[in-house]
């Protein structure tokens, strides 16, 4: 079906089972460890075969000779896979040409190998004994140096790199009062807890792989075309996914290196990334320089924007674009964005979670809070009087729904707001001094066309089937909210299943885009459903009624079992979003406030208390929205406290590259945690009237950190992380 703006009144409005707290219908399985994840999926591909894959050992230049042969005949090595002798491979796409290098090498632990062995332990030996010798080139691995050269990018997802209006430099330098501040924000990992795995088996000239990855349809597509197959040939399983954070958007080495190791070996082979090779071999978020400058008036508006960032990637990577989530935030007639994206030599930047907008919030919520203060404006009252309904750079366009001032009052008052000192570091708590912060959260909704197959068997149940995924989001559980509510069945009289290439296309999961999308594809598969149920009944569709399990239309009550018969009925359709993007923006909005203590003497950062209030639609299921924001949050406060990748600026990678070193914050770091959502609907968005939530919880929280920090404190802390020994420095 296609949805053009508003599909009215509709049957998920009853809320039966949508907009229930329900738990996730799969937490049973995975508590009992009986929801097989790709490594350890045993029983579909016996015995397998195990790949390690070897990692080049320079940043950039050439492999220059490479001898196996002694991992070839080394104890239990079944075959040892090289860009040698891996067969053809289509390298034209940006996103699989680096997962098999040679004799090439554009990043640090970019894979030159795969050893198969019987063991795990045998392939790891075998690595051990492979000969290599590189002619290395200098590279360029400082984004600082790298920013000189930065280029405009291309547009991306329709976002041209640059946006301006008004008369931005005669407005700043008019304004009573501004700030002209420059913020660093470093590279990131995912850190997801399962690590890149998979098992690839061959039937003949069909290939199945079972994998840990958020786009079934994506990855289908680049391992048919990098092993030149047709589609159809291939198969991708990954119905769970122990959390991908975008760093499994993309195929990655680990299921490419598998395919090509089992076709070598003549058997099923499973490959896992080891958790020290998964920050320089695989994706990270990049990090970016942003500079900032504001001007307000004597009353607090804003009169002038500019917001620049700077970031780095691999030749024909993608830009880290952290000036969209500022440009249509707050009011202001004159302004400017721009976006650069300078060549690095560092391993591929990607998206991770709210790719651009959580790095862009880390650098401008700050600026706010900054120019917030030299107007003398409480920082909540700063943003409630710069707020807009319509797009700045173009009134034409206005906001879906925007209620940001009520997230920002509604949490104020929830959070004792009124009781925050003003002045920095006038509240002491024994050795602690203690501060409050406060930041937007502000991120895009997008949909994206998604189908289902849903049927009806004989005995009454209710099957969906989408190769939408499950990265511990909770698409199985609102999944089946949504068709037991169009089906009128009580939830446990549906079976989800998910994340399997033979099912019908979704739009995966990605942008907080998948919780709208998938469910609105389930919707339209269950309207059509409804339509054959009236048909075999002989009635009128919409005089069909259908709850616990009965189809009722007229005089007729018949137990959905018996409609379906022996064979069951099934649908099969997809939702096609067309929005008219030009005159709605569709948004998520919030505010973060954050209570932190800062150790007078040893300026260790604790945080205290925090709350969100979110405002995202219809909530399809709350107790699986609030999980998403509160792991977001826990996020972003690693993002503002401990997390770096550290660059290695002469050798050109990674130095902490496996947790013992990359720090995320873990239960002792994180306080009492609160989420409220307002509640509403968006109709005009899709037939479910939620929008997503999955990353706008995490923008703006590192924000509100580092603005506690300055509130405790009086230090202003403009390079992320926040750790002592800059605090101690400033
Ligand atoms: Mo997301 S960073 O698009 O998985």
């Amino acid at each position: 079906m296609k949805f053009t703006q508003t599909e009215g009144k509709n049957r998920t409005d009853r809320q039966k089972v949508i907009g229930k707290a329900t738990p996730r219908i799969e937490g049973a399985l995975k508590a009992t460890g009986k929801a097989t994840y790709a490594y350890e999926w045993h029983d579909i591909a016996p015995k397998p075969a195990f790949g390690y894959v070897l990692g080049a050992a320079i940043a950039k230049g050439r492999i220059t000779s490479m001898d196996t042969s002694g991992a070839e005949s080394s104890a239990g090595v079944l075959a040892v896979v090289t860009a040698e002798n891996a067969g053809p491979l289509d390298k034209g796409n940006f996103n699989v040409v680096k997962l098999l290098a040679g004799p090439e090498i554009q990043h640090y632990h970019q894979a030159i190998a795969v050893i198969v062995a019987r063991t795990f332990e045998e392939a790891r030996a075998g690595a051990t004994k492979i000969k290599v010798r590189y002619a290395s080139e200098p590279g360029v691995y400082d984004l600082e140096v790298a920013k000189e050269t930065a280029v405009k990018p291309p547009a991306r997802w329709g976002n041209e790199p640059d946006s301006a209006a008004g008369d931005f430099a005669g407005a700043f330098a008019a304004a009573p009062f501004k700030i002209d501040a420059t913020y660093h924000t470093p590279a990131h990992s995912h850190a997801m807890m399962e690590p890149f795995a998979s098992i690839a088996a061959w039937k003949g000239d069909e290939l199945t792989v079972w994998t840990a990855n958020q786009m079934i349809a994506w990855s289908r597509a680049d391992l048919a075309k990098t092993l030149k197959m047709p589609p159809e040939k291939v198969r991708v399983v990954s119905p769970y996914v122990g959390g991908g954070f975008g760093g499994k958007l993309w195929i990655r080495a680990d299921v490419l290196l598998a395919a090509l190791g089992a076709r070598a070996a003549k058997r099923p082979v499973k490959v896992a990334l080891p958790r020290p090779m998964m920050a320089n071999n695989t994706v990270h978020r990049p990090a970016t320089i942003q500079r900032v400058r504001l001007g307000a008036g004597k009353d607090g508006k804003i009169t002038a924007f500019a917001h620049e960032n700077w970031a780095g990637n691999q030749k024909g990577g993608s830009t880290e674009t952290a000036t969209l989530a500022s440009r249509a935030l707050y009011a202001g007639a004159n302004r400017m964005t721009s976006n650069r994206n300078a060549t690095l030599d560092l391993p591929e930047g990607n998206a991770m979670r709210a790719p651009g907008d959580a790095p862009g919030s880390m650098a401008f919520e700050i600026a706010i809070d900054e120019i917030a203060e030299k107007v003398g404006l409480d920082p909540v009252e700063f943003r409630v009087i710069n707020d807009t309904q319509v797009n700045p750079e173009k009134p034409a366009q206005t906001y879906s729904t925007r209620k940001l001032i009520q997230c920002l009052k509604t949490g104020a008052e929830k959070f004792g707001w009124s009781k925050r000192n003003a002045k920095p570091g006038a509240v002491r708590d024994g050795n602690w001094l203690v501060g409050l912060g406060v930041a937007t959260a502000y991120r895009g909704a997008p949909t994206m066309n998604s189908g289902a197959r849903v049927r009806i068997e004989s005995s009454g149940r209710v099957i969906v089937e989408t190769d939408m995924t499950d990265i511990g989001t909770g698409s199985y559980t609102i999944i089946g909210q949504t068709a037991a509510e169009m089906m009128g069945v009580p939830l446990d009289r549906v079976d989800v299943r998910l994340g399997d290439s033979n099912f019908p296309v979704s739009a995966g999961s990605g942008g907080q885009f998948g919780a709208v999308s998938a469910t609105s594809g389930v919707y339209a598969a269950c309207l059509k459903l409804r339509e054959a149920i009236a048909t075999k009944l002989g009635v009128a569709a919409d005089t069909l009624e259908i709850d616990d399990g009965f189809a009722v239309a007229g005089s007729k009550r018949v137990a959905l079992g018996e409609v379906a018969g022996t064979e069951g009925l099934s649908a099969e359709d997809k939702i096609e979003f067309a929005t008219d993007r030009e005159k709605h923006l569709h948004y998520t909005f919030g505010a973060h406030f954050v209570e932190v203590g800062v150790h007078a003497i040893t300026s260790e950062v604790r945080v205290r208390r925090m709350l969100a209030v979110c405002h995202a639609g219809r909530i399809l299921n709350p107790p699986a929205a609030r999980n998403q924001i509160i792991g977001a949050m826990t996020m972003g406060v690693g993002a503002a406290l401990m997390e770096e990748l550290v660059v290695d600026k002469k050798v050109g990678f990674f130095v902490n590259h496996d947790l013992a070193s990359y720090e995320v914050p873990v239960h002792a770091d994180i306080p009492h945690q609160e989420c409220v959502f307002l509640d509403d609907e968006d109709p005009t968005v899709s037939p479910m009237k939620a929008l997503g939530v999955g990353e706008l919880g995490i923008c703006g929280v590192s924000a509100a950190v580092a603005n506690a920090v300055y509130n405790a404190t009086g230090k202003r802390v403009r390079d992320y992380p926040i750790t002592i020994d800059k605090l101690m420095r400033t």
